[in-house]
């Protein structure tokens, strides 16, 4: 991550470490998530604290495959959501998960956007899914203030350990066609765009196509004696 002072690693915005989600993790991630995807709240027509909270228990569910970008005060600025190749995104467990109503949070009246939202969504990500040796990029996102700053490069380059161990060849994600500041992001920390897909119909945040990225790992060899 940039910073102003080789020597003491101070620099004028401030540090963030990064370590593995914990579930009390989840309200900074619902946070961080309702403030930093427009385009979920411009396809839902809804606002950023409504946005964390319809999304609270789906980051629940994944805080063993969560990383966090914590501030020096503690708070989560970021965080990415990776999945290495064999692991379940979403913890399976016999609890009953708290059910977000959505009804309620969005209005009946809103309800059409969700199908209108991840209909084109899923069926363009279906194009391009992951291998069996791939790892998963499921989600990053950085707090605005803390964007431009080199957190989600961090992210990135923190997870790639594990997805290595896990024997992954390679990394993909999925991004908006027109998300340039993400692919700028994920261009720098070694992506590439190995496929365009198109959206069946344009979504109600305007968004009528997604890219396949994907960054080639080095593959770990057991060490010969
Ligand atoms: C995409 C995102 C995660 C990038 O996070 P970040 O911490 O700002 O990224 P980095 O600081 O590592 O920056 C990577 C590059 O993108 C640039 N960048 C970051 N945000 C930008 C923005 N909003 N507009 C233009 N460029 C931007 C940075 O300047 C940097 O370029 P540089 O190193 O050449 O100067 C962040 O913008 C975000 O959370 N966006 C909303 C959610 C989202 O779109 N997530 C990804 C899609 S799944």
């Amino acid at each position: 991550m940039r910073t102003d002072d080789p020597q003491t690693g101070a620099s004028s915005f401030g540090q963030v470490y990064l370590r593995q989600a914990t579930p009390a993790d989840a309200d900074g991630m619902a946070t961080v998530f309702g403030i930093a995807f427009d385009d979920y709240r411009r396809g839902l027509g809804v606002d950023a604290v409504t946005l964390g909270a319809m999304w609270h228990p789906s980051f629940s569910a994944r805080v063993e495959v969560s990383t966090v970008a914590v501030s020096a005060v503690g708070d989560v600025v970021g965080f990415i959501i990776s999945v290495p190749p064999g692991v379940e995104e979403f913890r399976r467990d016999s609890r009953p998960r708290a059910r977000p109503r959505f009804p309620e949070m969005m209005g009946w009246r809103n309800m059409w956007r969700l199908p209108a939202t991840f209909g084109p969504m899923g069926l363009a990500f279906a194009r391009r899914r992951t291998r069996p040796d791939e790892g998963y990029v499921s989600m990053l996102a950085v707090r605005p203030d803390w964007q431009g700053k080199g957190v989600a490069r961090s992210l990135l380059l923190g997870v790639e350990g594990a997805m290595v161990r896990a024997g992954a060849s390679g990394v993909l994600l999925h991004t908006a066609a027109r998300n340039q500041a993400a692919q700028r992001a994920y261009r720098r920390a070694g992506y590439r765009v190995v496929r365009t897909l198109r959206s069946p119909w344009t979504d109600p945040a305007g968004i009528n196509a997604y890219v396949a990225m994907r960054k080639d790992l080095e593959v770990l060899r057991p060490l010969s004696r």
